[in-house]
């Protein structure tokens, strides 16, 4: 590639300014953006990668073997606005020596706090305490009336003690937690920190009153919180996910809510996204769905946006990533 060959880069979103500030500035590229805050069709996607050098993509895009041939051989680098990167093929990736970047750390406690909100509200039944107040179904203080379950002396269970489990157990813990449990690949010497105790997958399941999910998307997990997963959990414990929706099996999940398997459940994250208005989840008072904000601060999405900016622009250029994903 010459010195002065303009570069041309794919962006398959509108993403907030701080990105494309960065990548207007370095003058580097031919920038081609799916300008609009909606996804792009898998037909413009396939039309815009033609002959890229780069690709700026959401977590929302799926970039497999046909997009990398649409794309072609000049493809050197692929930059996601997401530390999730299940959407990515990997191993045809690797296989073309394409360098992917992503965001991790700078979305960990907005995500975090975010999954703690949502344990809040799903545990002490916030959207159904606000509903009642909107509907008239308050008409007095009632000692049986809304109640729920309580962090203080109970048992958590996170599984996927990575960068946000490990954020939401320092978070839970000064609510008065008793044991923190966690399950993964292997123990991490950071557990320490929050008392955490490395236990197998079902001790976790039948012994946690919250169990919080904020592993990655793999083969391996899956559909791991399925029928059996759910007939282990406590009746009165709390099933809370912000990793992705593919690691639960939401028909297993709808029958474990509405037969009173367990008490609740909270998710950022379902298959599909979004979650259609007549999903059988959405008429259950004990489900609190959220539309997939885990990361969605102003401040932490102006960050990631530059993150991603800068990632690809060193994909660019051979040089060294700010974030780079190893193969
Ligand atoms: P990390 O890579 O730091 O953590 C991922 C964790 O998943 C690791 O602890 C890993 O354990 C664990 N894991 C992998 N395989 C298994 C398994 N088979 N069983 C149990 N645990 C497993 O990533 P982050 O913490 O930064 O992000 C985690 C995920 O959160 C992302 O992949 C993304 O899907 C999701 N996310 C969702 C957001 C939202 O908006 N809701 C925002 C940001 C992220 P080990 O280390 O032992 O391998
Ligand atoms: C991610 O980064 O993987 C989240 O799902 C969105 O921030």
């Amino acid at each position: 590639m010459s010195a002065h060959q303009i570069l041309k880069v794919f962006v398959t979103r509108r993403i907030p300014q701080e990105g494309m500030k960065i990548l207007q500035k370095a003058g580097l590229c031919n920038l081609s953006v799916w300008d609009s805050d909606e996804p792009v069709p898998r037909a413009e996607l396939l039309k815009g990668v033609a002959g890229a050098h780069g690709i700026l993509c959401l977590l929302s895009d799926k970039i497999d073997t046909e997009v990398l041939d649409a794309a072609g051989p000049n493809l050197k680098v692929i930059s996601t606005l997401s530390v999730g990167f299940d959407h990515l093929a990997i191993d045809e990736i690797k296989k073309r020596g394409i360098r992917v970047g992503y965001t991790p750390d700078v979305l960990t406690d907005a995500t975090a706090e975010l999954t703690v909100a949502l344990l809040l509200a799903t545990a002490r039944r916030l959207p159904e305490g606000v509903e009642e107040v909107k509907n008239g179904g308050w008409s007095t203080w009632k000692p049986l009336w809304l109640c729920g379950y309580g962090l203080s002396g109970s048992t958590v269970g996170v599984i996927g003690l990575g960068r946000i489990g490990l954020a939401i157990a320092r978070r839970l813990k000064p609510f008065g937690v008793k044991r923190l449990l966690y399950t993964g690949r292997q123990p991490k010497p950071e557990a320490q920190e929050v008392d955490g105790e490395y236990v197998p997958l079902d001790t976790l399941v039948s012994e946690s009153d919250f169990v919080v999910v904020s592993c990655s998307l793999t083969p391996d997990t899956q559909g791991l919180c399925d029928k059996t997963f759910f007939s282990k959990m406590k009746k009165t414990s709390i099933f809370i996910n912000t990793s992705r929706g593919a690691v639960v099996n939401q028909e297993d999940l709808f029958e474990a809510l509405s037969s009173g398997q367990i008490a609740a459940a909270g998710l950022d994250v379902t298959t599909p996204e979004p979650l259609p208005t007549a999903h059988p989840l959405l008429t259950l008072k004990n489900c609190v769905v959220l539309p997939h904000i885990g990361s969605a601060t102003y401040s932490t999405r102006g960050v990631m946006s530059e993150l991603t900016a800068n990632n690809l622009l060193a994909g660019l250029t051979g040089s060294e990533m700010p974030s780079e994903l190893k193969m």
